[in-house]
């Protein structure tokens, strides 16, 4: 209180010094707009930029960084936890990612932030990362898995999405593209986690709770990255608002996957013969290597079921929503893929791709990356440097200034991908011989970077181009009159207003 009334008269005497001040605010702030950098203000920080451009953070940030020159430092107002160098430069993520991954583990702060996940692999250091690394990628890796995924997602879009699509296509109602993919990869992904299906893609759309309380979380976890903390603690200690929100989502997880864990060992122990190729069969049947027993070793595998559900389910959902949008914006790019998957049909008398034929589907494989490198699902990535670092660009960071790295933004930096960066061009993808080109992951980041980089890559090119390939030769779609289409502000790149379209039969005028 002293201080503010010493403060107050202080600057009452020198009405002058008022001035200067509100001048130089003015100037700096003119200064910047002009180059369009936003201004840190004392006490306010940026929060004057970050409130006009709420609407729009992404297009926001991709502005400034390409006027900056690939990075920029934003402050938060005072107690928000946004004190970062938010940066596109290949350089500086490579710097962060691959050789110096030691200095900038996950770390308390991220594990208390996304807390729902428990100790799963997104907040694991350590040995217990390294562990469920290897585990994972052992899985995934596995033949057998990748058999057993493959025609289970080969079932689910022969007897689920195809006649889902038939029925909307005869009926011409509107629907939302995107709620159908989020469902489908529900289901796919609870498939190869459970053993089980979900049926979220039923005909009637089931409001399935697990899958609601998944986007509860969701929603909670990008409040928390730009909220005051104060304003945080206070809705935890009275248990309202966001903090109310995530602790009946939580309930909803935990005795979804509860169910779905019994169910298992009631349906293994009936199992004779070969074991089921999903997740949780080879987890349980590691129990000796997890090394633990009890509630102990079932909040393991509650953490780990829950982790690989949230990599799988919201990821290849947006990639596909953002997919398809493009597609219909592009006629060329769409006539492309269908010639491709005319020249390459299917040998299977079932009708669908094998896994390697959808490997030789290059085209389609070039336009999926495209389109990953402009709409990347997550969207965004903060990283804290354990000691103090200074980066490639001269930045330096610490214990309280993080790195945010900017993943939509660096697919649409003119320095790093050159001028025609904001258009959707599959042929950047292949060399002139029609093969896939490579590009380094610090440029091409839609799948992290370094020793933390996707372990689900692989599965999620497979069943988007299983997708791709069951839906396009059958059905147009046609984006609605009405629809707006924007990202929405999540840690995950979904449409804001979903993706509103009507679906046509091909060949039916
Ligand atoms: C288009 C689809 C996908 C995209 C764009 C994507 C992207 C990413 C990104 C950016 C990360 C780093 C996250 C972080 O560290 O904070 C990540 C990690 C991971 N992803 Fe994916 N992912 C996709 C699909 C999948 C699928 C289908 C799986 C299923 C198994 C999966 C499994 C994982 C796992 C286990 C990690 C953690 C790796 C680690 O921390 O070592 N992902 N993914």
């Amino acid at each position: 209180m002293e201080a503010v009334s010493w403060l107050l008269g202080f600057l009452g005497r020198y009405p002058e010094f008022m001035v200067s001040l509100a001048c130089l605010l003015v100037l700096s702030y003119r200064l910047k707009r002009r180059h369009g950098l936003p201004t840190n203000w004392p006490v306010i920080g940026a929060l004057p930029a970050i409130s006009v451009n709420a609407g729009r953070v992404h297009e926001w940030i991709t502005e400034f960084l390409s006027a900056a020159g690939l990075s920029y430092v934003i402050k938060g107002p005072w107690g928000s936890p946004v004190d970062a160098i938010v940066t596109a430069d290949p350089a500086n993520v490579a710097h962060v990612f691959t050789t110096n991954f030691g200095n900038y583990p996950k770390g308390e702060e991220f594990a208390a932030l996304f807390d729902v996940l428990g100790e799963g692999i997104f907040n694991a250091d350590g040995e217990s990362w390294a562990f469920q690394r290897r585990k994972t990628h052992a899985l995934l890796s596995d033949a057998r898995f990748r058999a057993s995924v493959a025609a289970s997602t080969a079932c689910k879009l022969r007897e689920g999405l195809v006649p889902l699509l038939d029925s909307l296509a005869a009926s011409g109602a509107v629907v939302d593209l995107q709620d159908v993919f989020v469902r489908l990869t529900f289901d796919l992904t609870a498939m190869f986690v459970f053993g089980l299906d979900p049926g979220c893609l039923a005909a009637d759309f089931p409001s399935i709770p697990f899958a609601t309380a998944m986007d509860a979380v969701e929603e909670v976890l990008f409040y928390r990255h730009i909220s005051p903390v104060p304003w945080l603690r206070l809705q935890s200690f009275l248990k309202i608002g966001h903090s109310k929100k995530m602790s009946k989502a939580r309930q909803v997880l935990d005795a979804s996957i509860a169910e779905f864990i019994s169910l298992r060992r009631e349906r293994s122990a009936d199992t004779t013969g070969d074991a089921d190729a999903d997740l949780l069969t080879s987890y349980l049947a590691c129990q000796d290597e997890v090394g633990k027993e009890g509630a102990e070793f079932d909040r393991f595998l509650r953490d780990t079921t829950l982790n690989i559900m949230v990599a799988g389910r919201d990821t290849t959902s947006s990639a596909l929503t953002w997919f398809f949008w493009l597609l219909t914006k592009q006629p060329d790019v769409e006539a492309r893929i269908l010639a491709e998957l005319r020249d390459h049909p299917p040998s299977s008398g079932a009708g669908h791709h094998t896994a390697a034929e959808l490997k030789r589907l290059v085209y389609l494989h070039a336009a999926l990356s495209e389109s990953l490198r402009l709409y990347p699902p997550v969207p965004f990535e903060h990283k804290a440097a354990a000691r103090p670092d200074t980066l490639p660009s001269g930045a330096r960071v610490g214990p309280s200034r993080r790195v945010i790295v900017s993943f939509y933004s660096m697919g649409r930096m003119e320095a790093v991908w050159g001028k025609d960066c904001l258009e959707f061009r599959p042929e950047r993808w292949l060399t002139p011989a029609g093969r896939l080109r490579h590009e380094p992951s610090y440029k091409f980041v839609a799948f992290n970077v370094g020793p933390r980089t996707c372990l689900g890559k692989h599965l999620a090119f497979a069943q988007m181009k299983a997708v791709v390939a069951a839906v396009l030769p059958r059905f147009r779609v046609e984006v609605d009159a009405g629809a707006v289409v924007r990202p929405k502000l999540s840690i995950i790149l979904h449409m804001k207003d979903g993706l509103k379209v009507r679906v046509h039969k091909r060949g039916e005028a």
